[in-house]
């Protein structure tokens, strides 16, 4: 059987930090005592003026190809998710294969807000399994902060950039769940919920871009029940429980929804990777940028089963279970 194996990792993050007490200090009614108690976020990296998705998404890109030992003209696809693209269209993701010098295969971007890099990981590995793609390069690359209404300390607190990568290579497995690489990914929607988390614009709508409306508590509250149903179906499908997973890797939204979530599967909070406090959410880059950190400082290490998992607009979310 093929398996969509791992095989480099990067990041990026702008330089620019902004921290709780800049944000109190720009005039947004807000404290760095109340982000921290309600959200566990300290700072998050903003963009400066001209910086762009692509931008981040290059700079992960460059590493994870690095990491990987492999050149740009090696990759057959090129998937990039993101909420925040350069321009309506193109596609991201062919702007990101112009820099990278990758002039064959195909480029484009998934739509899934938070859930992105783990729909992304669905059709990376869908594409490796179908003989369809060899190698893929799938990163998540989002400037959040272009979306957001600094008006509305309920948002505005919340997100941060950054961009995170992997590349995923087809390599032969047993068709076990003690093969490395994807074991499964799990996706869901529903698009009911359309109205507790938005962006209230759009070129076929408003034709402006429109900023990020959330009904908070709302999103919450499906966040946690929608995650741990996903990350169970994953378990199950592969024959396994959630006491047999060694690392979880979530969308980092809100140290307490990652709290809560854990609390109620019965898992140890030290198996869960979080990078909340730094980075703030990042959307669909939050995912491999948490990953990148964990197997960067020597957590996850080849053979453990890591579950990724988001929640996001849509709504949309999902798991994916991946052995090292
Ligand atoms: O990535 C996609 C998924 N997104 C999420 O998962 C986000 C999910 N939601 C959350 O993380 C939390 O609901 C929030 C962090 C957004 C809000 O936390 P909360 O504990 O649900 O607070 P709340 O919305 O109930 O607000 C409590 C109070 C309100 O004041 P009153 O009405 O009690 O007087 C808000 O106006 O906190 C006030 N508030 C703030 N105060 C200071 C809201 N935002 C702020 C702020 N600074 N930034």
């Amino acid at each position: 059987m093929i398996r969509s194996q791992v095989i480099g990792l990067g990041s990026y993050l702008p330089d620019n930090v902004v921290t709780n007490a800049d944000i109190a200090k720009r005039g947004v009614d807000t404290s760095d005592e109340w982000i921290q108690e309600r959200t566990g976020i300290r700072e998050r990296r903003i963009v400066r003026d001209g910086e762009t998705t692509s931008h981040l998404a290059v700079e992960a890109a460059r590493e994870a190809l690095k990491d990987a030992a492999i050149d740009a003209g090696e990759l057959d696809l090129i998937v990039v998710a993101t909420t925040t693209p350069d321009e309506t269209f193109p596609a991201t993701a062919t702007t990101v294969q112009a820099r990278l010098g990758m002039h064959r295969g195909a480029a484009f971007d998934v739509q899934a807000v938070c859930s992105g890099f783990i729909y992304g990981l669905s059709v990376a590995d869908n594409f490796i399994k179908a003989g369809q793609a060899r190698t893929v390069l799938l990163i998540g690359a989002e400037t959040m902060s272009r979306l957001l209404d600094w008006t509305d300390r309920t948002t505005c607190v919340l997100f941060g950039d950054g961009a995170g990568a992997m590349v995923l290579q087809a390599h032969d497995g047993e068709g076990t769940n003690a093969d490395r690489g994807v074991l499964n990914t799990k996706l869901f929607s529903d698009g009911r919920l359309h109205d507790l988390l938005y962006v209230d614009g759009g070129p076929s709508s408003t034709r402006t871009t429109g900023h990020l409306r959330m009904q908070g508590k709302e999103v919450f509250r499906h966040a946690v029940t929608n995650i741990c149903a996903a990350i169970e179906a994953s378990a199950f499908e592969a024959g396994l429980t959630v006491a047999d997973i060694d690392w979880f890797v979530p969308h980092q939204a809100n140290q307490r929804i990652l709290d809560g979530t854990a609390r109620k599967l019965g898992i140890d909070p030290k198996k869960v990777i979080s990078t909340v406090a730094v980075h703030g959410n990042t959307s669909s880059a939050s995912v491999p940028l948490a990953l990148h950190q964990a197997v960067k400082d020597g957590r996850i290490k080849p053979g453990d089963l890591v579950l990724l998992e988001a929640m996001g607009g849509g709504f949309t979310w999902g798991a994916g279970l991946v052995r090292w």
